[in-house]
């Protein structure tokens, strides 16, 4: 496996990863139509051309495709995370994060953070975040729950 640099010519692949991720992984802890609501979400292109340029996105490579994906925004919040649904419990996603914690330590920040689906949950705990609130979102008239975790560095 090989960790590089996301750049906008891998946004297509990421973005069809994103949806399979949500449809196959995702699917016992969302209902359909909170899947739908979820994945709406790769509509929204400026959205992602803007994380391609703004955050800092690894991507693990396996062979010529894209095994999963992680994104740090400002140094200190993962906006992204997804593994791709053929790769699941390799180690990529621990691979992807001990990366970005690395990133986070470069920024100098004390903590790290993100918005984490119930999917995600006991992955995230067992790298040592934590749950700070439980969270009920609005998308499309559809109500999706997540979780606010935290890390020290
Ligand atoms: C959660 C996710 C990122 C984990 O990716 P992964 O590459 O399969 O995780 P890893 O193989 O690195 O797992 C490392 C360890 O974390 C724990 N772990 C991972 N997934 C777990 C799960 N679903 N339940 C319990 N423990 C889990 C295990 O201890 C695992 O080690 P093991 O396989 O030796 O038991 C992946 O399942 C995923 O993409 N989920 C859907 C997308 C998603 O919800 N993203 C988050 C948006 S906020």
């Amino acid at each position: 496996m090989d960790i590089r640099k996301a750049t906008i010519s891998d946004l297509a692949e990421m973005q069809q990863l994103y949806i399979e991720t949500i449809q196959s992984v995702c699917k016992n802890d969302y209902n359909p139509e909170q899947i739908e609501a979820w994945t709406y979400g790769v509509k929204n292109k400026e959205r992602w051309i803007e994380v391609i340029e703004k955050q800092f996105v690894l991507l693990a490579i396996i062979g010529n495709q894209i095994a999963g994906f992680g994104t740090l925004k400002d140094g200190n919040y993962i906006d992204f995370f997804y593994i791709h649904k053929d790769f699941q419990r390799q180690g990529i996603a621990d691979k992807i994060l001990n990366e970005l914690e690395i990133e986070a330590r470069k920024h100098h920040s004390k903590i790290i953070t993100s918005d984490i689906s119930i999917t995600a949950k006991p992955f995230f705990e067992k790298k040592g975040f934590a749950v700070k609130a439980e969270q009920k979102n609005i998308r499309l008239g559809v109500e999706l729950i997540n979780f606010k975790m935290e890390k020290e560095l």
